[in-house]
């Protein structure tokens, strides 16, 4: 890792968002203390605070800073604050502008049990047994930004457009990004699809062939998505790498998160062609726990490790986290949605002194 300092950008946004990307920070600061190397911070507004302060929910100012950065740490936006459906600007604006702006089209969430929470997971331990998946998510297309998208009013029947749009070009990019992460690890791809169904859904079929085609030693697998959502419940140690479109892999997360426990655990990594990525955990901002120190703030601390690793090029570090928190787990440590009584703080002080 290269001597000058890093900027990061936090964005801790709304509820829950702020409090565990402090805990976060302070487990970055900690990390660039003992392994020799210089971070600065910058806090930006994004989402629902952001509405508040500016009208916007993605103001220039963070857009700029985040665009300058060499990573960006995100908490959670949104809340009943700005949950208006006929408001016209969200929360989630900010959050699905800034991957847009940001080039961000790959999102990166793994999923590995912990052994030491087999008892906190509804599923049984042995169908837990060896289960480690990331799922790439393509997060700047499909039906989150397919034009045109609208509501209208036609003879007194009201009516909402959404649409579901893809290219060669977006798909052939994150499918590929599959292929090499795939490619380091159990060289195998499961690409999600709908293709009994969608046009959209036959094309990425057919660009993940191509794609696979340039990947000998790893093999392709195509599911529909329906089955998916199954499978990956009932076998899901069978999957390694699974890539699919936006929509898709919103949904499959949060179920997937299921076999890690508890969404609290669950970090994310959103990257696109250079090494600037955003990184969140994939929570909401729980507004029903929000100011209470009691969230927990592993999924963010491990956001930080997956910034450590894909942003700032400094995997040591970004396992010296992951060590820490796998540590804090195994010997009981844990907040209330895994079944345990630790505050955030109390938490995220456990890590630390496992560093
Ligand atoms: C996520 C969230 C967001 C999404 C929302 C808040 C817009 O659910 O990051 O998974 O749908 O992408
Ligand atoms: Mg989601």
């Amino acid at each position: 890792m290269s001597a000058h300092a890093h900027r990061i950008v936090v964005l801790g946004g709304d509820g829950i968002g702020p409090e565990v990307c402090a805990a976060a920070r302070s487990v970055l600061e900690a990390v660039a203390a003992k392994d020799s190397f210089t971070l600065t911070f910058e806090d930006k507004l994004l989402g629902g605070c952001a509405i508040d302060a500016h009208g916007t929910a993605l103001p220039d100012d963070t857009l700029e800073a985040c665009k300058r950065a060499d990573a960006v740490l995100l908490g959670a936006v949104g809340g009943p604050k700005w949950d208006d459906p006929t408001a016209k600007v969200r929360p989630e604006q900010g959050l699905l502008g800034l991957r847009r702006a940001l080039g961000l089209y790959a999102n990166l969430r793994p999923v590995r049990p912990h052994a030491a929470l087999a008892d906190v997971s509804p599923l049984k331990a042995d169908r837990l047994a060896g289960v480690d998946i990331i799922v790439v998510r393509e997060l700047t297309g499909g039906i989150y930004f397919g034009q045109p998208r609208r509501r209208e009013t036609v003879d007194g029947v009201e009516k909402a457009i959404d649409t579901l749009e893809y290219t060669d070009v977006e798909i052939r990019r994150v499918v590929r990004l599959a292929f090499r992460l795939a490619s380091e690890r159990k060289q195998h791809v499961t690409s999600i699809d709908k293709a009994n169904v969608l046009e959209s859904s036959r094309l990425w079929r057919q660009v993940a062939t191509a794609v696979g085609a340039e990947f000998p030693s790893v093999s392709l697998d195509h599911q529909l998505v329906d089955s998916a959502a199954m499978r990956l419940i009932t076998e899901p140690a069978r999957y390694d790498v699974i890539v699919t479109e936006n929509m898709f892999g919103d949904i499959l997360t949060d179920e997937a998160a299921v076999l890690a426990g508890s969404l609290g655990l669950c970090p994310s990594a959103s990257l696109g062609d250079g090494r600037a990525g955003l990184y969140e955990p994939i929570h909401g901002s729980a507004p029903d726990i929000a100011g209470r120190g009691i969230a927990n703030p592993i999924g963010t601390i491990a956001s930080a490790a997956m910034l450590l690793r894909h942003s700032l090029g400094a995997p040591a570090s970004a396992a010296r986290i992951e060590r820490a928190i796998d540590s804090a787990l195994a010997d009981g440590l844990r907040t209330k949605d895994i079944g345990g009584g630790l505050g955030s703080d109390a938490m995220t002080e456990a890590i630390l002194k496992r560093l």
